[in-house]
Formats: C-alpha cells, structure tokens, sequence
C-alpha cells in the first residue's frame, strides 16, 4: 500500500487525505472542543494519552475503553473502509479532544471562530527526523524512505508528509498570542512531565489531586504506554502498521539522533537548522 504523497494546498501529504479534505476545512468546533496540534512525531500519542487521563479524572481503566486514535480522534484522517476523523468526532460527545498534524494556516477556521484550545507540541527536529524515519518504514501508508541519509535530505527539504518542520512550528508560535495556545516541549515534558502536567492543568482550568497528578505520570510513562494495548497502536491492522519493523512506541529519549546521525550529517544539519531558524525566538534542547 505504499504511495507517493499527493498535495494540500502545498503540503506533501497522503492522498486519502486530500480526498477528505472537504469535510475537514467544513468541519464545526465546539466551543469546549480541545485541540492537540503537533508535527508528526513529536509526542501526540503521549499528550493524547495524558489528557484522556485529565479528562477521565486519572481512571485508568476508562482510558483503556478503546484505542488511542479511537479515543482522541485524528481530525484529518481519511482512509479506506475506516471512519474519517470528521465522522469520529461527530460522533464524539462534548467534551471532545481531537489531534492534527495541520500546519496552523490550514486549520479549519470553526476552532478559531468557537475560540477553542488548542496544545501543540514541539520536538527538536533531530529525533523528529529519526523518529520519522522508523515510521516510515513501520507505517505503510508512506512512500519508501530509502536510506538514514536519503530521508534527512528529503526531511529538510520540507518532503516528507506535512511538510517543513521549520514552517510548522515556527507557524505554530508566531499564532500563540492570537489564539488560547499552549506551545509545550517534548523535551520539557521528558525532563520534569510534573511541572508540564501541571502546565496543562492549569491552561485548562482544572483543578487535581496530587494522588491522581501521580496516577497520571505513572500510566503515560513511556514504560507503561510502551506495554498498553489501548495506546501503544498495536491493534492497528499489522497491513498498516508492521510493528515488527519498528515498534510505534519506539524508544521514548531526548537524543537518539546521536546513535544515528554521521558527523557529516549532524553538520549538514545543523547549517541547515541555523538558515532555517535565523530570526527566530523559538529554540530547541537537542539532547
Ligand atoms: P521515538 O520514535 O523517538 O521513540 P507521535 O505520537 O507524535 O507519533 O510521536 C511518537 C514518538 O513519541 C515516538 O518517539 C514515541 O516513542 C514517543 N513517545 C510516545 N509515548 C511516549 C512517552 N510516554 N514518553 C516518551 N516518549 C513517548
């Protein structure tokens, strides 16, 4: 089932997507809708599982009633003989949480008229890349990544599905004073997940037991989520994600990059990094 990427509006991106791409920029938020922005590969699933946790009050056994991208629908999915992510959340009752991998200019404008939250999620572009890399392979939907050093020129080139990291998560911050935004860090979330577990909290209002803050943590450990049917993406069918190739839940650190990248690569990249963030205030923990 592999396949070259079609286009939206610019962006690489699978062309099942762009078929359903009608009913997403339709789409109609509610106003207590909850959205979870990032670029593929920088902690979703993770931030998916920890709010399905705040949202459920730290009942863990209500947070294994159904898969992860069952329980936090993914907005522009489409795919063969599979609910959209439109029909999903449709269907989901208020309060809903959903995902995008969108560019912040492709929005559907209704969350931004409903004044809706949103949380996105940033990681440094080097374990991105890596772990792009991996899922590329695992998930079938993606064209062939070809070898390590083919793919990191295919990444800075902005190729790959979503396109330019650069432009999403600088796009992202620019617009965090114009919308009710919360702009978090993978790596920040790795180094103390409490303080940034209480970050969302209080974005979104809520008030929690500190037995429960702890609950959380524990359940949405990379060790825990690694062994959980309902978040770890192993009840996807093994013809979309070959989870022998590479686990979904692959290896959870901050500076993987290192055991990948040649020093020839790790240069290339970081003159390209510096041309793409010159001007910028958002920077990055590579480690
Ligand atoms: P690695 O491939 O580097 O291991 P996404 O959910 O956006 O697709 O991101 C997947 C990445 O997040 C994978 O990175 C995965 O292991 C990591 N991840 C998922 N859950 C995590 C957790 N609880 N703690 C740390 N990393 C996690």
């Amino acid at each position: 089932i592999r396949e070259e990427l079609g286009s939206l509006h610019g962006i690489p991106l699978y062309k099942s997507f762009v078929e359903g791409w009608p009913q997403v920029e339709a789409f109609q938020a509610r106003p207590d809708d909850l959205v979870i922005a990032t670029y593929p590969k920088s902690g979703t699933t993770w931030l998916s599982e920890i709010l399905d946790m705040i949202y459920h009050d730290g009942d863990v056994e209500k947070c294994r009633r159904d898969a992860i991208f069952n329980r936090v629908p993914f907005l522009e999915m489409k795919a063969p003989g599979m609910p959209s992510g439109v029909e999903q959340l449709e269907k989901t009752p208020s309060p809903r949480l959903g995902k995008t991998h969108l560019p912040v200019q492709l929005l559907p404008t209704s969350f931004q008229d409903k004044d809706c939250k949103v949380i996105y999620m940033a990681r440094n572009p080097k374990d991105v890349v890596i772990s792009y890399y991996y899922f590329y392979q695992m998930a079938k939907m993606h064209p062939d990544p070809g070898t390590l050093g083919e793919f990191l020129e295919t990444f800075m080139a902005g190729k790959v599905a979503y396109g330019s990291w650069y432009k999403h998560v600088q796009g992202w911050w620019e617009k965090r004073q114009e919308k009710r935004l919360l702009y978090l860090f993978y790596e920040d979330m790795k180094k103390d997940p409490r303080q940034e577990v209480q970050k969302i909290l209080r974005f979104l209002g809520k008030e929690v037991a500190e037995e429960t803050v702890a609950r959380i943590l524990h359940h949405t450990s990379f060790q825990e989520m690694r062994k959980n049917p309902a978040a770890n993406y192993e009840t996807m069918p093994a013809s979309l994600m070959d989870h022998g190739l590479s686990p979904f839940l692959r290896k959870g650190i901050a500076g993987d990059w290192k055991n990948h990248f040649t020093v020839a690569q790790n240069e290339r990249f970081d003159q390209h990094y510096q041309q793409h963030m010159a001007g910028s205030d958002l920077s990055f923990q590579m480690e």
